[in-house]
């Protein structure tokens, strides 16, 4: 097998092993993919400033996301299905992050339940939410999360409709697959993939099977999302949440001025500027290119987060340059989780450290949190 340096070497691996379709479902964007193009392309095009002859030793990447502890500054995100990328996966990448010393987010579309990773992991760890029209289903959600000692909700705004994906009609996305003769093919050639399914009994989505009622078909993401998340969302509905939830409240999905000035009156305690790994809307702007605005607006009031594109150590730079406290991995642990389970996170997680180590060893700084604008070359962001 070819050595592992890079998380693309964990692309290519993850793509051979995981069936079409759930490789399909986390590779791709929304419609013609332009915006999930431009999160990695807008990344690339920012250049450092490379600085000799400064002293380059002790050097630290540890720091805090939304109060807690980071060994570097870095969080799993929440993906959809992540279960489906390798058996039990949610609670393998769970199990990594906490040897790693990160925040790890349990997506609500999981198969891994939240009560699976509270038993599987000590730290807490951090649930994202949507908001659905059953507020019982949502009170229930939140409690669960309590009891589980959570001590973050991510609130998922940008996804209340869901954003066109071709590639997932064509499959025929569902979890689990649909035993048609093309699934079984594709799935006969992912041996391992299969090996660990028929040893779980986890392939639905475990936190909702069993919590909601009135629900047809719980399989399909696209038939939830129609028929339980609440398209008449507002602001007055994140104070619902503030008001039942007493941990860290971090709102996901800003890419405006004027929604995080919103977001910085909420009583959230961070944003994350992302426009769901270019899931979403496309046409819209890179996360990157969105995140200096945004720190310029809201950043003296709520902690500014950032997701989308991330897939070196290299690219977590660049976003702490651009003032985000801190970034989250989402495609780049999922290659590593197809690849090879817990010990591709761990391999994922690794790589980018490295990166981010050795970047700002050779940008002249020691400490992660000093890490501003000064490292960038001017004119390149
Ligand atoms: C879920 O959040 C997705 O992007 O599929």
């Amino acid at each position: 097998m070819r050595v592992i340096t890079n998380i693309e070497d964990l692309r290519v691996l993850a793509q051979k092993r995981v069936p079409r379709m759930f490789y399909d479902y986390a590779d791709s964007g929304s419609w013609t993919e332009s915006t999930y193009r431009a999160n990695s392309s807008d990344f690339a095009a920012i250049k450092f400033r490379q600085r000799v002859a400064v002293n380059m030793e002790n050097r630290t990447l540890a720091t805090t996301m939304a109060g807690q502890h980071a060994a570097m500054p870095v969080a799993i995100a929440p993906t959809g299905l992540t279960g489906m990328q390798h058996a039990d996966g949610e609670i393998l990448a769970a199990k990594a992050a906490e040897k790693f010393g990160i925040p790890f987010t349990l997506s609500t579309m999981s198969i891994c339940s939240i009560e699976d990773i509270a038993a599987n992991t000590s730290t807490p760890f951090w649930l994202q939410v949507y908001f659905m029209k059953d507020r019982a289903f949502m009170g229930r959600l939140i409690d669960r999360a309590k009891a589980a000692k959570c001590s973050a909700l991510i609130l998922t705004l940008d996804l209340q409709i869901l954003g066109q994906r071709h590639k997932d009609l064509k499959n025929g996305l569902s979890a689990p697959p649909k035993l048609t003769v093309a699934n079984i093919a594709n799935m006969m050639t992912k041996p391992r993939w299969c090996w660990g399914m028929l040893n779980t009994r986890r392939h639905g989505f475990g936190n909702i099977v069993g919590h909601a009622g009135n629900v047809s078909d719980m399989s399909s993401l696209s038939s939830w999302t129609a028929e339980q998340f609440d398209p008449a969302l507002s602001w007055d509905d994140v104070q619902w949440i503030r008001q039942r939830w007493n941990g860290k409240l971090i709102i996901k999905g800003i890419m405006d001025v004027e929604d995080a000035r919103l977001a910085a009156q909420s009583g959230a305690d961070a944003l994350i500027v992302s426009n769901h790994g270019g899931r979403q809307l496309d046409g819209a702007q890179s996360s990157i290119g969105a995140l200096p605005a945004i720190v310029d607006a809201v950043g003296d009031r709520i902690e500014v987060h950032m997701d989308g594109g991330i897939r070196s150590g290299q690219d977590v730079i660049k976003a702490l340059a651009l003032g985000a406290r801190g970034v989250y991995l989402g495609r780049a642990f999922l290659y590593g989780l197809g690849a090879m389970g817990e010990a591709g996170v761990t391999k994922c997680l690794q790589i980018i450290q490295k990166e981010l180590d050795i970047t700002m060893a050779l940008c002249g700084l020691t400490d992660v949190k000093k890490v501003d604008k000064q490292i960038l070359l001017p004119g390149t962001y």
